[in-house]
């Protein structure tokens, strides 16, 4: 049955249903309503304000659906949206609702895992461009050394399936070869887009000896956690039925077909109209 009060997850379109299962394994007693804007995605490459405006209108969707809190599950749409709609949208649209982005969380962590104080940042063009992992952990870990690398082949690649192939491998090998040249002392690598995962066992192949690869979904969930405990008033609006509901603005047989890899599990999607 269908929430009147889901939490939202939404992406561009696939990654952030690698979010949204970690989530589940962390939280499975809340109701689910994920969104991909698969019509329009990738978001990586495009411009501040059109990710800005994509984004705030998917955040609009979720509201009339219900949504007391949606979480951003794109790192792309965290960089570039998640502020502007926070402080200058949310006051005027409702402001006892919510959004958070998955940028902040991992910030707050990532330094933790580091020996040599040194971390590498794989992220869409977008991502990397607004500085946001610099900034953020930045203000978290101070001494720690971010290199960046932008891997804007990697997202067409994983969203077209193709991430098994020959193509793929020589963009791993390519951004993975610049960000080590970048950085000679990293020891943990963070796959800053929600996408990446789907990639993990090929850039597994060009990590060094020792160095640590990391995903955000496990981040996320622990940091949603603690959110809603901290958080009494929103949690109490959250529905707590275990249901799941998924919504493209694309295909729906293509969505299902593809969602599964990124969620684990058969997925059946609803398509919307955002009238554009
Ligand atoms: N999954 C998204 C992210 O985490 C972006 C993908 C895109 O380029 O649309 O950045």
């Amino acid at each position: 049955m269908a929430s009147e009060n889901p939490i939202g997850i939404f992406d561009s379109g696939y990654g952030g249903l690698t979010v949204l299962k970690d989530i589940i394994h962390k939280l499975p007693q809340y109701d689910y309503l994920y969104m991909g804007d698969n019509a329009r995605a990738p978001y990586g490459n495009r411009s501040f304000d059109t990710v800005y405006h994509y984004s705030l209108q998917c955040v609009k969707w979720f509201f009339k659906q219900g949504c007391p809190l949606v979480i951003l599950a794109c790192n792309t749409a965290s960089a570039k949206a998640l502020r502007t709609i926070q402080q200058n949208d949310l006051p005027t649209i409702d402001s006892a609702k919510r959004v958070l982005g998955v940028i902040r969380p991992t910030a707050e962590v990532i330094g933790n895992y580091s020996e040599t104080k040194s971390v590498g940042i794989l992220a869409t063009s977008g991502t990397v461009a607004s500085e946001s992992y610099p900034m953020e952990i930045g203000k978290f870990f101070p001494d720690l050394k971010v290199y960046q690398e932008a891997c804007p082949m990697w997202v067409p690649l994983i969203e077209n399936n193709e991430h098994h192939s020959h193509g793929a491998d020589y963009f791993v090998k390519k951004y993975m070869h610049s960000i080590f040249e970048k950085g000679e002392d990293i020891d943990v690598v963070l796959m800053a887009c929600t996408h990446y995962p789907l990639l993990r066992e090929k850039i597994e192949e060009y990590l060094p000896l020792g160095v640590k690869l990391i995903s955000q979904g496990e981040i996320v969930a622990e940091s949603l956690a603690h959110y809603l405990g901290r958080h009494p008033e929103i949690e109490s609006r959250c529905g707590k039925k275990g249901s799941r509901e998924f919504y493209t603005t694309d295909s729906t047989a293509d969505f299902d077909n593809h969602a599964t890899i990124f969620f684990g599990e058969p997925v059946q999607s609803k398509h919307i109209d955002l009238g554009v």
